[in-house]
């Protein structure tokens, strides 16, 4: 029988190389294309073949796609900061539908039948009190979350004019680490919550500073749905497997919010040590609370959170950081 094979764009970076990891772990073949401007090259897993490229570089995609006929293509690579991209809004759009459109374009042109699409959460800038399903309202609050809702609107035609079947999976906040401590979180510079508050308790930098404490939330600070990684690629496997029905699209969270302040305290309760804390101004772009209904991936595809407690997210996110102090470089 001859094997699936896959293309990962952005497979060396934190969701893509863990997806990756899951592709090859069940037989598939697996091609990660990356120009390594934030993945890295030992996030790679072992098996996968590794095209070292720029997704504007259009020579270079398109002879990885001609090469290859590959059965779907996972689509992750992207600048992905909302703070980042308040301040370099026209970067975040240009690069990020340039580069989609391009691939999206290719994979018509090479008849790639199916597509997945790194989504997020970022698309819901309205305050919502409840748990958000894929019916609520896309206002993106930020370039980078306005990035993805066109590419989300262009896989729309694609899929209606060209028949591309496609799979939107709209991460709620990716957290955690590989529970087998071979893959990781490794962002030049950290910007994220969870690795955050880990080093500000390894003692690796001096504080966390807590971006806003006069949210309308309980405790004042954003709440945000933490969803761990390795969850995330099993949400892949069902959508694509899901694909032979139609294209679909999935928000995916655990269901539970919590806040800064309260993922300060699980770090603390699972490291055993005390962060120092500094109350800060509010970040520009966030939005005061994020949390996911994601009855519909859970009904249509039986996928359900293995690793759902927050506790449980930071201990692996925990044993990954302070087994590699470096990062991948270490
Ligand atoms: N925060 C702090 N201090 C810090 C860093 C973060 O208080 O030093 C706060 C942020 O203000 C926010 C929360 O912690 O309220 C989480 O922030 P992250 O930077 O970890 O994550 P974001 O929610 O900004 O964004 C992440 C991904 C996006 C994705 C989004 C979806 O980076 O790609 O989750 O919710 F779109």
């Amino acid at each position: 029988m001859i094997r699936p094979h896959y293309l990962v764009t952005g497979g060396a970076g934190f969701v893509g190389s863990h997806l990756a990891a899951a592709l090859l772990a069940r037989g598939d073949d697996v091609t990660v294309y990356d120009d390594l401007s934030t993945g890295h090259r030992a996030a790679v897993p072992p098996g996968a073949r590794l095209v070292v490229a720029d997704l504007a570089d259009t020579a270079a995609l398109e002879a990885v796609l001609a090469a290859t006929r590959f059965d779907a293509v996972f689509h992750f690579a992207a600048l992905s900061l909302v703070g980042d991209s308040m301040q370099h809004p026209l970067h975040y759009l240009r690069t990020n539908i340039g580069n989609g459109l391009a691939l999206i374009d290719a994979c018509v042109r090479h008849r790639v039948p199916r597509f997945v699409l790194s989504s997020t959460a970022a698309l819901f800038g309205r305050p919502s009190d409840g748990p958000i399903d894929e019916e609520a309202p896309v206002e993106p609050g930020s370039p980078y979350g306005e990035s993805k809702a066109a590419l989300e609107r262009a896989l729309l035609w694609a899929g209606r004019v060209h028949g591309l079947r496609a799979a939107v999976l709209r991460y709620f906040n990716a957290a955690g680490a590989d529970p087998d401590g071979h893959l990781g979180e490794d962002h030049r510079p950290e910007t994220h919550l969870i690795p955050l508050v880990i080093d500000a308790a390894l003692g690796r930098r001096p504080e966390i500073a807590v971006f806003g404490t006069d949210y309308p939330t309980p405790d004042g600070t954003c709440i945000r749905d933490y969803i761990h990684v390795s969850d995330l690629a099993d949400a892949h496997l069902r959508a694509l497997a899901r694909l032979d029905l139609g294209s679909v699209t999935y928000n995916l969270g655990n269901g539970a919010g919590h806040s800064v302040l309260e993922v300060i305290r699980a770090v603390e309760r699972v490291g055993g040590r005390q962060v120092p804390v500094r109350l800060a101004e509010r970040r520009l772009g966030d939005p005061a609370r994020l949390v996911a209904a994601s009855d519909r991936i859970r009904g249509e595809t039986g996928w359900a959170p293995r690793h759902a407690a927050l506790d449980t997210i930071v201990a692996h996110a925990w044993a990954w950081r302070a087994a590699h102090p470096l990062g991948y470089t270490g």
